[in-house]
């Protein structure tokens, strides 16, 4: 499998991603891994920065070009979220939650984020996991509701090692994903979202609706609302989020 065949590492980049586009449209480079240990432009979804202070944090791109049945940011999205999850939850025995579209969190907070760009057919799945970052920095840069892995554990947690760990989950849900049998993936989906048949908000095209989703895949989000069932095409979802 190609996923992390080739492995760059660096000191200190702008963005990982940045340094994965730059190998865009050479074949070879499908599933190239950049990782860094600080980053001085991470980025996060809507523009946002990523705190990406030295040597605490696994800061990751990967660079795909995937068969046509898989260009899909939605999918490539979920995907690389569920692999966070599964990764976590195998090597520390941890229940994480897949929140929409691509955080992951524990405890209520947010300890990895996942940034899909595309150009044309080529994908970079750009993802921030938490390992120790102090709680100072995430206070210093007003972030409140951000966590590190290492609460969670005694383990120590070298950020090599965690993609390793993350490569092989990754591997095993890719091949589910091109085989196109998503059943896995898709109950995997639903066990770490925890949405189906839940009470949520949505929000899409600028509306707000409040409903019980009642079936979730790549293609439609399924919601009822007083009776009646309304789809939605993911990626026009801008917030998915159960009402406690
Ligand atoms: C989010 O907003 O939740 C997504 C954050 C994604 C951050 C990662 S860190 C590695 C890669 N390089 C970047 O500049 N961003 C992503």
């Amino acid at each position: 499998m190609f996923i992390g065949n080739k492995l760059l590492q660096f000191e200190q980049v702008s963005s990982t991603n940045d340094i994965a586009w730059q190998y865009a449209g050479d074949e070879g480079s499908n599933g190239l891994v950049v990782i860094a240990d600080e980053q001085l432009a991470g980025r996060g979804r809507r523009g946002d920065a990523w705190l990406s202070p030295p040597g605490s944090a696994l800061y990751l791109s990967m660079l795909l070009h995937p068969d046509v049945s898989c260009r899909h940011p939605v999918m490539l999205t979920i995907w690389a979220g569920l692999g966070v999850c599964s990764m976590i939850e195998r090597t520390l025995s941890i229940k994480p939650q897949l929140k929409w579209p691509n955080d992951v969190f524990i405890d209520g907070k947010k300890v990895c984020g996942i940034l899909v760009e595309q150009r044309l057919d080529w994908f970079v799945v750009g993802v921030g996991l938490n390992l120790a970052i102090p709680p100072q920095h995430f206070q210093a840069a007003g972030i409140h509701h951000a966590v590190s892995l290492q609460e969670f554990t005694d383990l120590p947690l070298n950020h090599l090692e965690v993609f390793d760990h993350l490569k092989t989950e990754w591997i095993q849900l890719y091949t589910e994903l091109i085989s196109g049998n998503h059943s896995r993936l898709l109950e995997l989906w639903q066990e770490y979202s925890g949405l189906l048949g839940k009470a949520v908000q949505l929000e899409a095209s600028g509306k707000v609706w409040f409903g019980l989703i009642r079936h979730l895949n790549w293609d439609t989000i399924v919601l009822e609302v007083d009776g009646n069932q309304t789809s939605f095409q993911p990626q026009a979802v801008t917030k998915l989020q159960i009402i406690t």
